[in-house]
C-alpha cells in the first residue's frame, strides 16, 4: 500500500541559514562506517572530503589508513592492496552488483552518496525509514512480505530487503553521546545529507551575498536615476 508519510524532524541544515551540525555529522560518519558500510557504498565521498566536517588532515589520513584499497595494475600487470590514502574514495563493500544482490536476498543495497537527494523529503525519509522498523516488531510475513523482506511502513510497498540496521547501543560514540536508535538515525542522516551536498553552506552564503549586492545595487540605481532625471520635474 501507500508508504507512511515521513516524520517531521528538526535539521540544523535546513532553511536558508541552515548549517551542518558538525558533531552530529561526525557521529554519523561513525555510524556509516560501523553499521552501513558493510552493505552500502559511498562512492562519491573521498577521505579528504572529511576535512570539511571538522577533521584535521592528520585525522583524515588516519581514517583513510584504516581501509585497505585495491589498486593497480602495477608494472607487472597485477592488482595489489595498500592502506588507504586521503585521496581515495570509500571502498565498495562488494566487488559488483551481482555479488551485492546475492548477499542481500536478491537486492543490491544502493550507494548512499546521493540518497538524501534521491528520495522526496530525503532527510525525513531516511530518518523515518531507519527508525520505522521498531513500530512493528512483527515479521514481514504478517504484512505479506516475502521471507527475505522486512516490514517497514515508510518504504514504498512496505516490504524492504534491508534488515533493521540499527539497535540501541550498536555503536559506541567517540564523543560519549548515548547511542539510541533515534540518535544514530539522526546522526547518520545528517552525515548523508552532508555527503550529498557538501557545498550547501557555501551555496547559501553566496545566495545571501547576491541578495545583499542586489539590494545595494538597487539603491544606487534609484539614486542615480533621481540625479539624472530629477531636474525635469
Ligand atoms: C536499502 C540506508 C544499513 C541492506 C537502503 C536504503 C537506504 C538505506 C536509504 C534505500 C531505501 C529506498 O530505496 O528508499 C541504510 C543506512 C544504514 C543501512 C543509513 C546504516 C545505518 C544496511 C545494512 C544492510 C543493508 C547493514 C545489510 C545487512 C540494504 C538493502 C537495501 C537497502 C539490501 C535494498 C532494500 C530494497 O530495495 O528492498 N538502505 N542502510 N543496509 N539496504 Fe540499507
Amino acid at each position: 500500500g501507500e508508504a507512511k508519510h515521513p516524520k517531521d524532524v528538526e535539521w540544523s541544515h535546513s532553511g536558508p541559514f541552515g548549517t551542518y551540525d558538525r558533531p552530529s555529522v561526525q557521529r554519523g560518519l561513525q555510524v556509516y562506517q560501523q553499521v552501513c558500510a558493510s552493505c552500502h557504498g559511498l562512492r562519491f565521498v573521498a577521505f579528504r572530503n572529511l576535512q570539511a566536517i571538522g577533521f584535521s588532515e592528520p585525522q583524515v589520513k588516519a581514517i583513510a589508513a584504516e581501509y585497505t584499497i585495491t589498486d593497480g595494475p602495477n608494472d607487472a600487470g597485477d592488482m595489489f592492496e595498500r592502506p588507504g590514502k586521503d585521496f581515495d574514495y570509500f571502498p565498495e563493500p562488494f566487488p559488483n552488483d551481482k555479488a551485492a544482490a546475492a548477499a542481500n536476498g536478491g537486492v543490491a543495497p544502493p550507494d548512499l552518496s546521493l540518497m538524501s537527494k534521491a528520495r522526496p523529503n530525503g532527510d525525513n525519509y531516511l530518518y523515518s525509514l531507519l527508525t520505522g522498523y521498531g513500530e512493528s516488531e512483527t515479521a514481514g510475513e504478517e504484512h505479506g512480505c516475502s521471507a527475505t523482506n522486512y516490514y517497514n511502513p515508510y518504504f514504498s510497498g512496505g516490504c524492504i530487503a534491508m534488515p533493521p540496521p540499527l539497535a540501541e547501543g550498536l555503536v559506541e560514540y567517540a564523543d560519549g553521546t548515548e547511542a539510541t536508535t533515534e540518535q544514530m538515525a539522526h546522526d547518520v542522516t545528517a552525515f548523508l545529507a552532508w555527503a550529498a551536498e557538501p557545498k550547501m553552506e557555501e551555496r547559501k552564503q553566496l545566495g545571501w551575498k547576491v541578495m545583499l549586492f542586489l539590494i545595494v545595487l538597487s539603491v544606487l540605481l534609484y539614486l542615480a536615476k533621481r540625479q539624472i532625471w530629477g531636474r525635469l520635474h
